[in-house]
């Protein structure tokens, strides 16, 4: 079947297998390999996307289900060149090692920060709760997070 998504503020068309999750249209229809696949369970948030303007994984959603729909990835975050702020946070921080969970703590962080833009800590502890990182221990990426809100 064939789908159009506005995807990063520019209309897209992939031609996809019915059963075939977002996250595998995004990385293997539509050239963008920022959402990561790291368990194509929902348990790790390495997929998270904005669909119409939702946190939601990837990986749980239908490329069909996301027909008509408006999607933004880690790839369509910043603008003009640039990256978001809380990209920047991320880099200034030390926040990514491996870079695995980095997209999806991204997309969260700043779909977090768009709804509460001074979040206390168990807001962002709560926000980020379904982005798991096995490298960091979570204390930078909280750093980068508060950097991003204070700027
Ligand atoms: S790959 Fe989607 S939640 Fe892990
Ligand atoms: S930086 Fe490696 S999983 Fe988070």
């Amino acid at each position: 079947m064939r789908i159009e998504i506005a995807v990063n503020g520019e209309r897209r068309e992939a031609e996809i297998w019915a059963g075939e999750s977002l996250l595998f249209a995004l990385r293997e229809h539509l050239g963008l390999p920022g959402s990561k696949n790291a368990c194509e369970q929902g348990e790790c948030g390495s997929c998270s996307v904005l669909l119409d303007g939702k946190l939601v994984c990837a990986c749980l959603v239908l490329a069909a289900q996301a027909d008509g729909h408006e999607v933004v990835t880690v790839e369509g975050l910043g603008g003009d060149g640039r990256l978001h702020r809380v990209q920047e946070a991320f880099v200034e921080t030390g926040a990514v090692q491996c870079g695995f969970c980095t997209p999806g703590l991204v997309v969260a962080a700043a779909a977090l920060l768009e709804q509460i833009p001074d979040p206390s800590d168990d807001e962002i502890r709560e926000a980020l709760s379904g982005n798991l990182c096995r490298c960091t221990g979570y204390a930078k990426i909280f750093d980068a997070v508060r950097l991003a809100a204070a700027q």
